[in-house]
């Protein structure tokens, strides 16, 4: 047995360690020279990943602002294809017409209309006329205006229609000029126009039944624009007749619902995930943002709401990564300071993140139901 001194036992841990060293790097090395066209196509991927993102898409955008106006509405991406919205049954819906609207000249716009759970009759063809002189049995309606991107026959809205048709309202559901089996591009006071064309439609055949607005992202959006309208139209009314003012003619909503809301589409685009990798870029808002208003597109809805007097109801879960919640505590807010006397309440409902309904799985929240009840049977 040799005994070693300390400085011998150290030089040996030394030489050691140079040759593990030059091992490895004589492994990286041969790594390397065997894998030299790999290497590089992830150098050129990356670097043109980077091109794209970061030059080709801003410069592209910032030269055809007209595509923002088209990234917004996104009516052309349809979701699930190759369905026909002619046939309500191919998506689940039972006792559910389908019908078309003629808006104005060259505007035809396709819409469903969903029977409350009461009236309805297993495997029995319902006469569609049984369906119109129906909307005064006294049933509450819902107009329900749906989101960018697919059509009124998309799942999560199908299955806001059965929650509702199962609290025994009855549901009209359209497609948005340019969306589905519509005809027309959309704008955003065309797709106002459509909500309004068809909640005068409505209010024509319900008597004296209450009728709510259900909007839902962008058509939150929409129902509120089309709300401060038909509020504006009842004061004018009032103030311009010859003494005595007549009564008000009682043409305002019920009450309006917005689920997933954002306080203007400036901010919503601001937040957007597809904005994520610009948002720290000093020019991010001139080629992507501005666009949007340039091309007349607001959704102003934190200035329409002061307008709207009926009762409110905003419902936004915490895991929303599409419209953050904070611009739905914003337009609440907002809402909430800026009531009037004669308004009608707004109560703002959260969805904790854990469940998981992120921006259009509310639906599916047991506690829905109640709070559905609960609003209409406040408003009036
Ligand atoms: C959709 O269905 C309706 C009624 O069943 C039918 O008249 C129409 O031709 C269908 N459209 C397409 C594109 O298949
Ligand atoms: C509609 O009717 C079909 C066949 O009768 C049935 O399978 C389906 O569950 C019904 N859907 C609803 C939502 O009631």
């Amino acid at each position: 047995m040799d005994v070693q001194s300390p400085q011998e036992e150290t030089k040996k841990i030394l030489v050691k360690k140079r040759k593990t060293m030059l091992n490895y790097s004589q492994i990286t090395l041969r790594y390397i020279q065997e894998n030299a066209s790999f290497c590089f196509l992830c150098l050129k991927v990356t670097s043109l990943t980077l091109f794209l993102v970061y030059v080709a898409i801003p410069i592209f955008v910032r030269a055809n602002q007209w595509i923002l106006p088209k990234v917004v509405f996104l009516n052309l991406v349809r979701w699930p294809p190759f369905t026909n919205l002619s046939n309500p049954s191919e998506f689940g819906l039972n006792n559910t017409r389908h019908f078309n609207l003629h808006v104005e000249e060259g505007v035809k716009i396709g819409a469903w209309h969903i029977l409350p759970k009461s009236m309805y009759i297993e495997n029995v063809n319902i006469p569609w006329d049984k369906f119109e002189n129906e909307m005064d049995n006294g049933k509450m309606i819902f107009l329900y205006l749906h989101g960018n991107s697919g059509t009124r026959g998309s799942h999560h809205r199908v299955q806001l229609y059965n929650l509702l048709a199962q609290l025994d309202f009855h549901v009209i559901a359209i497609d948005y000029r340019g969306y589905g089996d519509s005809s027309g591009e959309p704008t955003e006071d065309g797709v106002v126009a459509d909500a309004y064309f068809t909640y005068k439609w409505i209010k024509d055949r319900v008597g004296e039944s209450k009728v709510f607005i259900w909007g839902h992202s962008l058509g939150t959006g929409v129902t509120t624009k089309l709300a401060k309208k038909l509020c504006d139209e009842e004061t004018l009314l009032v103030l311009f007749s010859p003494p005595p003012p007549p009564p008000p003619p009682g043409d305002h909503p019920a009450g309006i619902v917005l689920e997933s809301p954002f306080n203007n589409i400036h901010e919503a685009a601001l937040h957007h995930p597809l904005a994520l990798p610009y948002r720290m870029l000093p020019w991010f808002e001139w080629v992507f943002v501005d666009g949007i208003g340039e091309h007349g597109i607001y959704f102003d809805s934190e200035e329409n709401i002061l307008s709207v007097t009926p009762h409110i109801m905003i419902l936004h879960a915490k895991d929303d990564m599409v419209v953050p919640f904070h611009l739905g505590e914003k337009l609440y807010k907002k809402a909430k300071d800026t009531r009037s006397e004669i308004s009608g309440n707004v109560e703002f409902i959260s969805f904790e993140a854990h469940h998981g309904y992120g921006h259009k799985l509310i639906y599916k929240s047991p506690d829905l139901p109640t709070h559905i009840r609960e609003f209409v049977a406040k408003s009036k």
